[in-house]
């Protein structure tokens, strides 16, 4: 039942990765009901509801299970795993929510207070997971990707502290350059190749499927960094952006088709979480190049593609270290996998998730109340179902250390 290629001698303690997911899915819930509040009160706040999802939601997701993936898959070990997480994932989720509140409410000070902590948060782990990852000599191929995505937040950041402080009128920026970088920096640099690199290591392992081809691991995240890095002296040329779209289209072409050829055929909604994920990641990808002429239809089909492997991810890594932190404790009627989360709530709220994709359309119209309200949704189901498997393991571990 334990995989293989994860190294469990340095499995960290379950609420690292606990309390990061479990305030990863009340950032989603939070995220539908302001979608809800927009859609009633006929209101729109563009930043706010990216932010709430992309540092809320998935950024939180991201760190936590770097947190758990670095010693485990790469041997990187974080000395004081729990203090570290706990400065980390405070800061972080302060900031996460005061950057979306201070600019619904127009309030400067408090933008700019959120900004302090997020950058604290983040230049306080960013370096020390780069450290280790470069401290270990043969690092694998997803651990190596680890390092460009990091790499890539970073830099994301740095824009993003540069564009607050023009939006508040504190320097003098060229604006839409700079968010021009950061989106791409975050949305390929950050996001996908986090996603890919992961991927790299998982899909082979937990859907027994044949491995990724070697030359796509070793040079997709490499490629993509320098890529991206080539967009602050070429802003302008699109064959760029043609490329890292072609280099994201590949990936999710290949997903798709490992998937397809895995050894277990049993219909499985983590799978079909994965085959919706890469259909949306290939039609974001092909939009990427002409992002400015198709804004929404590329962020929304981006966001779609995150939510859908965010949710396959946590509703097979939750369960799967629940069982194994309380065998580890050697309580011996600890539950099994299928029992921390029942299947029949993971095709339930696939349902819901597919239900909330297909609604998007009814945007064409101007309806916005019923995708919103599918998205809410589709967010308290997955929180409900992550906060189970959380209090299950709370409850057959008491005695032990949360
Ligand atoms: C340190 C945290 C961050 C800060 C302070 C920040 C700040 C900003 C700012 C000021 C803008 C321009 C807003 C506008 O003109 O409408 C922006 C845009 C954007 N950011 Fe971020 N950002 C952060 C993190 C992220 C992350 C982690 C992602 C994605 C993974 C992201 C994705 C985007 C996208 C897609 C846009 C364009 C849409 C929009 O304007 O809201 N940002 N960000």
């Amino acid at each position: 039942m334990i995989p293989q290629g994860i190294n469990l001698l340095y499995l960290p303690p379950f609420s690292i990765i606990g309390r990061f997911f479990a305030t990863a899915v009340l950032f989603g819930v939070i995220e539908g009901i302001f979608l809800v509040y927009q859609s009633l009160t006929g209101k729109f706040f563009l930043f706010p509801t990216v932010h709430l999802f992309t540092l809320g939601f998935m950024t939180l997701t991201m760190i936590g299970a770097l947190f758990q993936m670095l010693p485990v898959v790469a041997g990187a070990v974080i000395e004081n795993p729990l203090d570290k997480a706990f400065v980390v994932h405070t800061i972080l989720s302060l900031g996460a929510f005061l950057l979306p509140l201070g600019a619904v409410l127009g309030s400067f000070p408090l933008v700019l207070l959120s900004l302090l902590f997020l950058l604290f948060g983040v230049f306080y782990i960013v370096p020390t997971m780069l450290k280790k990852l470069f401290s270990v000599k043969e690092l694998r191929d997803a651990p190596r990707g680890f390092r460009y995505a990091l790499l890539s937040f970073g830099i994301g950041v740095v824009l993003a502290a540069l564009l607050v402080l023009g939006y508040t009128g504190l320097l003098q920026i060229n604006y839409s350059y700079l968010l021009n970088l950061h989106l791409s920096f975050m949305l390929f640099g950050w996001t996908a190749t986090l996603v890919a690199s992961v991927s790299f290591q998982v899909i082979e392992m937990f859907f027994v499927t044949p491995p990724y081809p070697k030359v796509l691991t070793r040079n997709l995240a490499k490629v993509t960094f320098f890529l991206l890095l080539l967009k602050f002296l070429l802003p302008q040329v699109i064959i760029i952006d043609g490329i890292i779209s072609l280099l994201f289209i590949t990936y999710g072409v290949i997903t798709i088709d490992r998937l397809r050829k895995r050894r277990r055929k049993l219909p499985d909604p983590l799978i079909y979480l994965w085959y919706v994920g890469m259909v949306s990641l290939i039609f974001s990808s092909l939009l990427y190049p002409f992002r400015f002429e198709v804004f929404y239809p590329f962020l929304v089909s981006f966001g779609v593609f995150v939510l859908s492997v965010i949710m396959s991810m946590m509703y097979r890594i939750i369960p799967f270290l629940v069982w194994m932190h309380l065998m580890n404790k050697g309580i011996t009627n600890a539950p099994t996998m299928h029992q921390v989360i029942e299947p029949d709530s993971i095709w339930t709220n696939f349902y819901v998730h597919l239900s909330a994709i297909v609604s998007l359309i009814l945007l064409i119209s101007g309806e916005k109340l019923l995708p919103s309200l599918f998205f809410l949704i589709n967010f308290l189901l997955l929180a409900v179902n992550i906060y189970r498997g959380i209090s299950t393991y709370i409850a057959y571990s008491r005695h032990g250390k949360f």
